[in-house]
């Protein structure tokens, strides 16, 4: 759906007269010809009325732009008693129905050109226990006006709500002064306002001795500055943010690298511009939205703009953004580590924090290499083992362990040795058998590996349980565990790189606890700060550790490290989003919710060019093959996952496809209704595309 213009009017307090502005612009704009619709999506203090007409703010709202639309659109909500919704609902043993208010807000848009939104109260008013007015401004996608008093207190007041509306996320239109009582006040100072705050603001409506039309109308045409206020006004139309993504979208295409990308197709076909986000719904600059399925690349837990997961961010901000771990630590980092010390398995001890997935395995690749080194002088313990199809990031040192000949091969030369041994892809198993052979005669081939390279394996790396980028490459049970004992058989390090499947995406807070593996070395990015900021951390064995003690003489200190190594902005997210996700019981969610979409996964599995559903916890993978009886794959060059991933895009839903594999990777945080809805998009465009319906 295509966003409309329009604003929400919140107040700096109850009491400043908003839906005198709000109904008073109302009329003013209908008189300049505009189609203005108006709401007051929740009304508390509400009496029974018998006129045609509600009473209340909704009835003058509705009188004032002479509005004809039925008053459960206009006003979903009606409490009886006179406080916040959340309280009034309480009282009534009723508790709001957001989805209701965005529905009839959705139909009012589609029939109007501008519409005006009353709130109420303030914008940290509650509507429930956890969803404030702020997040109903947000979620409609409209700028607030806020409404303030001229009398004393006012600047505070009105710095501090154009400052909270910030902090919330939300656009500011701008600030209103209405003198809504009677009696003296000083001339607000507005420019002081304008350059404390940063915002617009638009003048002051006197006091008005009567409420009717004739009125209002005078006190919001002297007061008014009606230049500035429409000018801001047209800012937020939807021309103006086509025209404004139509700009984005030509700087983009000029002077963009994106990764992964094959630019000269970038650059011929449209590009959408993210400008902001609400849970798991992605708000494009020209006001399209779509549902992201792959939780931003497989990042995000708490939906996008969590007030929580802000506040945590800009509470650090508020303190300092980063100072260098060299020679120093910080607050948020060592109660990080702390933290993941305590939920990681058994004998990861120690944190090293970096940037990204890359720079995590990069940092493992080299511990473990110099551990032998220190550990085993006498040795040569300097080779990988690694798995076909593995993903470990783009950095010299991880793709040398990266097994996808698409990403890998061109920079073979660069490259140090690794070994590989086939997959657990036991759709198409690599040793020609059937389950569970397959599952078995590959675990074997691990063994077989370290027996033939004895002595020269510094350590196995492996993604446990899933093979997220090879599409989803769900291990056989059994076989994490069988990766594990042989490494301890033959005394190589196990590295578990855990970027993609930490932090409860299986159904587990890490993948190595299915099958109680306890990895020497464990390494975690993406999820680790709710999808928020680039972060990593790379989590050793005591015993690794001590074989870097010693002496400055002794050479043993560990030369690596980034600028941003345990920025305190990642860490303050990760703290967060570690503390949410006990609290909102993320790992138990993602095993209700993987079930719920398992269920519905395999209806997939009835299409004629589905060959394979695989699905942990909330990682799914729909593999598309040309022909279903032999599981003859699509070639290369029909492009078969990219085409039904641009289908499921014009149809509301972001997904990318690796290979022919369509990927579903929700946030944890989502609904259960809107992980269905992602699934069925998924499937409608796959039928679209592979049956051309
Ligand atoms: C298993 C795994 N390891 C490492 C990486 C690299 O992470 P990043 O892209 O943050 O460098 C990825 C990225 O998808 C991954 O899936």
């Amino acid at each position: 759906m295509r966003q409309g213009g329009g604003f929400f009017v919140t107040g700096s307090d109850t009491g400043v007269g908003k839906t005198l502005i709000a109904g008073g612009l109302a009329a003013w704009l209908r008189k300049l010809g505009r189609d203005v619709g108006v709401m007051k999506p929740l009304e508390t203090g509400v009496k029974p009325s018998r006129g045609k007409l509600p009473g209340g703010d909704a009835g003058f709202l509705m009188k004032l732009a002479e509005s004809r639309d039925p008053v459960s659109l206009t006003r979903p909500v009606a409490l009886r008693a006179p406080l916040s919704p959340y309280h009034a609902a309480m009282a009534e043993g009723a508790s709001v129905d957001i989805g209701a208010i965005m529905e009839a807000f959705n139909t009012l848009s589609q029939q109007h050109e501008l519409m005006i939104v009353e709130g109420a109260g303030g914008l940290m008013v509650p509507i429930t226990q956890n969803f404030f007015m702020a997040d109903l401004a947000r979620l409609m996608g409209l700028p607030v006006l806020i409404v303030v008093h001229p009398y004393l207190g006012s600047i505070n007041q009105a710095l501090s709500a154009a400052h909270a509306a910030r902090a919330e996320g939300l656009e500011v239109l701008g600030i209103i002064f209405n003198a809504c009582r009677k009696g003296k006040y000083p001339q607000p100072d507005l420019d002081l306002i304008r350059r404390k705050s940063g915002e617009e603001v638009f003048g002051l409506v006197g006091h008005l001795p009567r409420l009717n039309r004739r009125s209002i109308m005078k006190g919001i045409e002297s007061g008014l500055e009606a230049e500035n206020f429409l000018a801001r006004l047209a800012e937020f139309s939807p021309e103006a943010r086509a025209q404004r993504a139509k700009e984005l979208e030509a700087k983009d295409k000029k002077y963009i690298w994106h990764p992964f990308t094959q630019m000269k197709e970038w650059m011929e076909g449209p590009v959408d511009v993210i400008e902001s986000g609400h849970g798991v719904t992605l708000r494009g600059a020209d006001g399209g939205q779509w549902l992201d399925g792959h939780s931003s690349y497989w990042c995000n837990i708490h939906g996008h703009g969590d007030p929580a997961m802000n506040r945590a961010v800009t509470r650090q901000l508020g303190k300092i953004s980063h100072s260098t771990f060299l020679g120093l630590s910080n607050a948020p980092a060592a109660q990080l580590a702390e933290k993941l010390a305590s939920i990681a398995p058994r004998g990861l001890e120690r944190v090293f924090y970096s940037d990204d997935g890359s720079t995590a395995v990069e940092v493992a690749i080299k511990m473990s290499c110099q551990y032998w080194r220190q550990a085993a002088p006498e040795g040569k313990r300097e080779k990988f083992l690694s798995i076909g199809g593995a993903y470990h990031g783009d950095t010299v040192g991880a793709v040398s362990v990266g097994g996808i000949d698409l990403y890998h091969a061109v920079f073979k030369n660069l490259l140090f040795d690794a070994v590989f041994v086939p997959p657990p892809y036991c759709y198409r198993c690599p040793l020609g058998k059937k389950q569970p052979e397959c599952a078995l005669a590959c675990a074997d081939l691990l063994d077989r590996a370290m027996e033939e390279n004895q002595g020269q394996l510094a350590a196995m790396i492996i993604e446990p349980i899933v093979q997220c980028p090879a599409g989803i490459i769900t291990a056989p049970a059994g076989y994490l565990k069988r990766a594990w004992e042989a490494c301890q058989r033959h005394g190589v390090l196990l590295i578990a790189d855990e970027v993609a499947t930490g932090f409860g995406r299986t159904g587990r807070m890490f993948a190595c606890e299915h099958e109680d593996v306890h990895p020497d070395i464990m390494t975690l990015s993406k999820s680790i700060t709710g999808g928020l900021l680039p972060f990593a951390a790379t989590l050793t064995s005591g015993k690794l550790f001590d074989a870097f003690l010693g002496e400055q003489k002794d050479r043993k200190t560990f030369f690596h490290g980034h600028t941003y190594t345990a920025n305190q902005l990642g860490a303050a997210a990760a703290l967060e989003n570690l503390r949410l996700m006990e609290e909102r019981r993320i790992v138990e969610r993602v095993n209700e919710h993987g079930a719920a979409l398992g269920r519905a996964l395999e209806g997939f599995l009835s299409l004629p060019n589905v060959g394979d559903v695989r699905r942990r916890g909330l990682i799914a993978g729909v593999e598309l093959v040309l022909d279903k009886a032999s599981g003859e794959p699509y070639p290369w060059e029909a492009q078969m996952g990219a085409r039904c991933a641009a289908e499921a895009k014009a149809r509301g839903l972001i997904v990318r496809p690796l290979g022919n594999t369509m990927v579903l990777f929700p946030a944890p945080a989502a609904a259960l209704a809107e992980i269905l809805r992602m699934a069925e998009i998924l499937r409608q465009s796959i039928i679209a595309v592979t049956q051309g319906k």
